[in-house]
C-alpha cells in the first residue's frame, strides 16, 4: 500500500500525537523538534520521543525495607516504580532557579514509556543496517519485561531459540538466567531483559564491532526510557559495549560502574557459566553485591 503523507491523511494519528505532546508537556518537556509537515506520523512520533528531557544524575534510590516477604522491592512487586526522589520536576526547578543543582528528571508515566518503546520496536523490526544479520534473522528480538523495572539485564545477542521465538533469553542460557533472577528473590516479570544486538549473529558468533555500533542507539534508547536504577551486564560484549571499555569481565566485576546514572554490575554470561560451572560462585557473589545495593535481603 502506498504511504500517505498528506497532512490530513492520518486524523487518528494526529489525535494520538496531540495527546502525546500534551502529556509530554505535562511531564516537563519544554521544546519539541521542528518536524516538516510532510513527514509521516511515525517519523513525527520518533522526533517527539527524541526530544525527551536529557539524562541527569539521579539521587540514590530509597532502600527496600528489610523483611518484606516476597524478596522483591515493594514498588516492583506492586508493578510500580518507586519514586526517584521527592523533588519537583527538573524542568520546573531549572526554570525557577537556574542555580538549582541538577535534579532527577520526571520519569515517564508507564503508558508513555510503553508508547515510546513501541516506536523504537517498530524501527528495530524494519532495521537493515547490518545486511548479513537482516538477511539471516527469523525476526528481531527487541527486549522484554517490566517497563518500570529497577533492574535491567543486558545480554549479548539473540541465539537460535531467541531468533525463533522473538524473546530474549529463552534458550538454555535463559533458563540459567531465570535461576539467577530467582536466586536474587526476584521474578522475571520484575526485571527488563534486553541485548546489545537485536538480531542473531549467524552461528552465534561474537557480534562484530560494526554490528554493535549499528545497534547501539537501540539499546541506549531503551535504557533511556526505562531508566533502571541498576543494570547487570551479562558477559564481555554487554559490559564492554555499555561501559565503552576493553577491560575484561574478570576485572570489571566486584564493583559498581556508572552508566548515565544507573549503577552497573558486571558478571559472567550465562552461556559461559553453562560451559564453566565452577565460575557460578563468582556470579552469585556479584548478585549478592547487587542485592545488597538494591536493599534486597540476601538469603542465608
Ligand atoms: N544470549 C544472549 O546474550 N542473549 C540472549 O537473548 C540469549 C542468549
Amino acid at each position: 500500500m502506498p504511504e500517505q503523507t498528506g497532512s490530513d491523511a492520518f486524523p487518528r494519528s494526529r489525535v494520538i500525537l496531540r495527546q502525546k505532546l500534551e502529556s509530554l508537556q505535562r511531564s516537563g518537556v519544554q521544546q519539541l523538534a521542528k518536524v516538516p509537515p510532510s513527514m509521516t506520523p511515525i517519523v513525527q512520533e520518533v522526533a517527539v520521543v527524541a526530544e525527551l528531557p536529557p539524562e541527569r544524575p539521579r539521587a540514590p534510590a530509597p532502600s527496600r525495607p528489610a523483611g518484606a516477604a516476597s524478596g522483591r522491592p515493594p514498588a516492583a512487586a506492586a508493578g510500580e516504580r518507586p519514586p526517584l526522589a521527592a523533588t519537583p520536576p527538573a524542568s520546573s526547578v531549572a526554570a525557577s532557579d537556574p542555580r538549582a543543582p541538577s535534579a532527577p528528571p520526571t520519569p515517564l508515566a508507564p503508558g508513555q514509556r510503553s508508547a515510546a518503546l513501541d516506536v523504537i520496536r517498530r524501527e528495530v523490526i524494519v532495521c537493515r543496517r547490518c545486511a548479513e544479520l537482516a538477511e539471516k534473522r527469523t525476526q528481531t528480538v527487541f527486549g522484554a519485561g517490566n517497563l518500570q523495572a529497577r533492574l535491567c539485564f543486558l545480554g549479548e545477542a539473540p541465539g537460535a531459540d531467541e531468533d525463533r521465538r522473538g524473546e530474549p533469553f529463552v534458550g538454555p542460557a535463559g533458563q540459567l538466567l531465570d535461576k539467577i533472577i530467582a536466586a536474587c528473590t526476584l521474578r522475571r516479570e520484575d526485571v527488563y531483559i534486553l541485548n546489545v544486538l537485536k538480531c542473531r549473529p549467524p552461528g552465534n558468533r561474537t557480534p562484530l564491532p560494526d554490528e554493535v555500533a549499528n545497534c547501539r542507539s537501540f539499546f541506549e534508547r531503551q535504557l533511556e526510557l526505562i531508566r533502571p536504577e541498576f543494570i547487570c551486564c551479562l558477559g564481555a560484549v554487554a559490559a564492554q559495549t555499555l561501559l565503552r571499555t576493553v577491560v575484561p569481565v574478570g576485572q570489571l566485576r566486584g564493583k559498581f560502574h556508572d552508566y548515565r546514572g544507573s549503577q552497573v554490575v558486571v558478571t559472567y554470561h550465562p552461556s559461559y557459566l553453562l560451559r564453566t560451572p565452577a565460575m557460578k560462585r563468582h556470579t552469585w557473589d556479584d548478585m549478592k553485591m547487587l542485592m545488597q545495593a538494591m536493599g534486597i535481603p540476601i538469603p542465608p
